[in-house]
């Protein structure tokens, strides 16, 4: 497994890091500057991973959809840039370094974000190998995701949900748009860049709303119980938002992180050879960062 991930990551860190290559006329190298530094910062990449091996797992060439997976994770970046803005969650450390606002202020910060959403949709139309049918569904769903319905809209929820008490319900809505809809964005288009089934679709829908519910468990107990260096960013910033960790409390919440993931290894009972996925899930369990 860690073969596999370390050939995914390796792959998606040369694609972005050539992103930038063509801009040398450009005077706005500041605007680069900030994008590079949230994007290349290190960070999981987990959601190209995903985009990767769905496309894999549903008869793709994986390859092939790089520029999905970069767009993805361009819009998780921005999402990370803004929600540690000092209006957000005010947050000074990230992929282990002071966040995008620290360095280059916040209304650069602001416009980098701005820059790699838009931007992400551009590397999905111009994606070289793959059909327009595959490109125009990625960039529906992906923006149906991403904004006010997906993670936006989640963002929203948790912003308004701080400082009073939330119901279970409440707190699922939460986390099913602010992470949730990303993660399904990425394993959903990996299925897409292969022209998957519907089939295939529906069971990267079923996984990511499991594997992103444990995720998102997870999160919230490494804010409690993380160490602030592996994880790359402080711990005990929560205080008065309304995670799963208030919810449930740790033990339960160790519990549903398991249980969630085995029902998204359950999920990919349809595809033929997801050996990988279900070793990655199950590292998740006990992830550190
Ligand atoms: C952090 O995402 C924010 C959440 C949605 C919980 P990741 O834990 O995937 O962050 P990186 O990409 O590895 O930095
Ligand atoms: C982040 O949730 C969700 C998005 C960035 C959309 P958190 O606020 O819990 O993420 P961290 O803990 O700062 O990474
Ligand atoms: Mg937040
Ligand atoms: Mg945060
Ligand atoms: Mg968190």
């Amino acid at each position: 497994m860690k073969n596999e991930l370390q050939t995914y990551v390796s792959h998606i860190e040369k694609y972005l890091d050539g992103c930038f290559d063509f801009y040398e006329f450009e005077p706005q190298t500041v605007l680069f500057d900030s994008m590079r530094y949230s994007l290349l910062a290190g960070g999981k990449r987990l959601r190209p991973v995903f985009v990767f091996d769905f496309c894999r797992m549903a008869g793709g060439c994986w390859p092939d959809a790089t520029p999905f997976a970069a767009a993805v994770e361009m819009i998780h970046t921005y999402s990370l840039i803004h929600d540690d803005l000092p209006s957000m969650d005010n947050d000074d450390l990230r992929r282990g370094r002071p966040t995008n606002h620290k360095v280059y202020g916040e209304a650069m910060a602001i416009l980098a974000g701005d820059a790699m959403l838009t931007s992400a949709f551009g590397h999905i139309a111009d994606a070289p190998a793959l059909s327009a049918e595959s490109k125009l569904r990625a960039v529906s769903y992906l923006s149906r995701c991403a904004a006010e319905t997906g993670m936006v809209g989640g963002q929203v929820l948790d912003i308004l949900a701080e400082q009073r008490e939330c119901t279970e319900q409440e707190i699922l809505n939460i986390q099913s748009r602010k992470t949730g809809a990303l993660i399904k964005a990425a394993c959903v288009l990996g299925v897409m860049a292969a022209n998957g089934t519907a089939q295939q679709e529906f069971a990267a829908m079923e996984f990511a709303d499991h594997l992103g519910l444990a995720f998102q468990i997870r999160d919230d107990m490494l804010d409690v119980i993380g160490d602030a260096e592996k994880l790359g960013k402080a711990t005990g910033m929560d205080g008065q938002k309304n995670t799963f960790v208030r919810l449930y409390g740790l033990q339960k919440c160790e519990e549903l992180v398991k249980e969630h993931t085995e029902a998204a290894i359950d999920a990919l009972d349809v595809f033929a050879d997801s050996e990988f996925m279900r070793e990655l899930a199950m590292s998740l369990v006990g992830r550190e960062m």
